[in-house]
């Protein structure tokens, strides 16, 4: 897919589809008369009869041989000024995807001036747009043997823009929107794989490719150095899979004297069955998506290094596969973790956990300045917020806040669950240090309780719970049913601000 900018006052030849975005009331009068008066005229005639008033998500097309820029236009209603937020964009763009998709439209051109309300800027607009055209022309059909319908794709964007944009900004932002799109996708792909093709060898293979290209380093501490340094969480969970656990260790950068090292880590559960204490087979074929955590952490260092943001990154991926087999671990056993705490597992199908401890523990290797981890942890997290927001916890307000921030921006909202220390009491064992498992309810948080006893000492550190969002049941307008990708932009534009 390609993305231009055309200059309004530059001759050009039609596109195949042009859209106009149309604020409720206000008209954008002078802007749609410069480049197309026929449809203006069309708009006010419309817009008279209430047939199309700007509301939000309303949609009135039009085909017409005597038009200029192309033969068929959509203007997209944005709604109220007042209630114009970066979503309403997101959203409205969306809708443009889906009717070039719908006209078999190859040549897109966006009037880009008429979906900016003064307070989000122009280039904003247009990296919005970019990232938001790539998102939501995102399919994973490379098992399908007949391209379905065989629509076409957008080949080309056109913005077309007045003379008063800056080029050189314009195009700054267009190619920083592709690249962070590209890694939402990238995350997309790898977790939408079946467990049958995506497990601890090709994840791993995946991440040295990408690190390859991206001039990373790479390291994958595979079944006897693991058990050379005795993470026993990754290795429990791990033992009923015939494929071997791997530690995926990549590492962007260098260290800042006064940035220090950022620390992320990615649950990288290939297929979750819940082992011995399985899951019901309603919905299991879900838990091919228990690998988001791994998926967004590769998926973000690829990002990271393409927009060559100055932070020293080290992202690690704990990836196992939770099955039933010959030797799986039992319920009730006792086993010690890499900090050299130990555990009773009282539930085999809390896994998550385990191979997160011994992720957050190892990371004390890199002195890091701030640790932020990704895992579908808990049902109780999609339970509590559905695919709507992030379960955000951890141990320190600013970092918290930072990320709550930036998922704001992005549109990856997170929202913050408490740490009080009474959550933390029904985690304590009675024949072991600690049980995997609590009683009493807040799933979400007493696993996070679980996951503290592993963060090295002092160290700020964030916990975002993405079982709800990593995954949407329903297509959205940047999403279509499948993995979401959820967390790459948070990161992306966390790190850009990073200090
Ligand atoms: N991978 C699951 C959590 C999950 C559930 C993610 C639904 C996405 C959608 C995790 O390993 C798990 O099974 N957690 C258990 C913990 C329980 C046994 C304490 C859960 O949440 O039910
Ligand atoms: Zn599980
Ligand atoms: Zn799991």
């Amino acid at each position: 897919m390609k993305f231009q900018i055309l200059s309004s006052s530059k001759k050009r030849t039609p596109a195949d589809l042009l859209a106009i975005g149309c604020f409720q009331k206000v008209k954008n009068v002078k802007l749609v008369e410069s480049v197309e008066p026929e449809f203006l005229k069309l708009l006010q005639a419309a817009t008279r009869k209430e047939r199309f008033i700007g509301k939000a998500g309303e949609i009135l097309s039009s085909i017409q041989t005597a038009y200029q820029e192309a033969p068929e236009i959509v203007a997209l209603g944005l709604g109220d000024p007042k209630k114009y937020r970066e979503i309403s964009l997101r959203e409205a763009v969306g809708k443009i995807v889906q009717m070039a998709k719908a006209k078999k439209a190859v040549r897109v051109r966006i009037l880009a001036e008429s979906f900016t309300d003064g307070r989000i800027k122009l280039p904003d607009v247009l990296e919005m747009m970019t990232e938001t055209i790539m998102l939501a022309s995102y399919s994973f059909d490379k098992y399908k043997t007949k391209k379905e319908e065989n629509l076409p794709e957008i080949a080309t964007v056109e913005y077309l823009l007045g003379k008063k944009a800056s080029e050189t900004v314009v195009n700054q932002k267009i190619a920083k929107a592709q690249i962070i799109a590209n890694g939402v996708n990238f995350a997309r792909n790898l977790c939408n794989e079946p467990g049958n093709i995506m497990n601890s060898i090709t994840l791993s293979q995946a991440a040295k490719e990408m690190a390859r290209e991206s001039k990373l380093k790479c390291q994958v501490l595979g079944l006897s150095e693991l058990k050379k340094l005795k993470m026993g969480g990754i290795l429990a969970v791990n033992q009923g899979s015939k494929t071997p656990p791997a530690l995926i260790v990549m590492e962007y950068g260098e260290r800042h004297k006064k940035k220090g090292t950022v620390c992320l880590v990615g649950k990288g559960v290939t297929f979750d069955t819940g082992g011995i204490s399985i899951k019901p087979s309603k919905d299991m074929e879900k838990m091919k998506y228990d690998m988001a955590g791994a998926a967004t952490v590769i998926a973000a260092m690829q990002t990271i290094a393409s927009l060559s943001l100055p932070v020293h990154v080290v992202g690690l991926a704990a990836v196992v596969e939770n099955m039933v087999a010959e030797n799986p671990q039992r319920p009730g056993d006792i086993i010690r973790m890499f900090n050299g705490k130990t555990v009773e597992v009282l539930n085999t199908d809390a896994e998550g956990r385990l191979i997160l401890g011994d992720a957050l523990a190892y990371t004390e290797k890199f002195k890091p300045k701030a640790i932020i981890d990704f895992a579908t942890l808990t049902g109780a997290c999609a339970y509590t917020f559905g695919d709507k927001a992030i379960g955000l916890l951890g141990n320190n307000q600013p970092l918290l806040s930072k990320i709550k921030k930036a998922g704001e921006v992005t549109g990856e909202r997170c929202w913050e669950l408490p740490m009080w220390e009474e959550y933390g009491k029904v985690m304590k064992g009675h024949h072991s240090d600690l049980y995997n498992i609590g009683t009493g309810g807040a799933g979400t948080i007493t696993a996070t309780m679980f996951l503290k006893e592993f963060v090295p000492e002092k160290t700020p550190w964030a916990h975002l719970d993405i079982a709800g969002t990593a995954w949407c049941d329903q297509p959205r307008f940047d999403c279509p049913k499948g993995a979401t990708g959820v967390g790459v932009r948070i990161l992306a534009n966390l790190l850009s601000n990073w200090r």
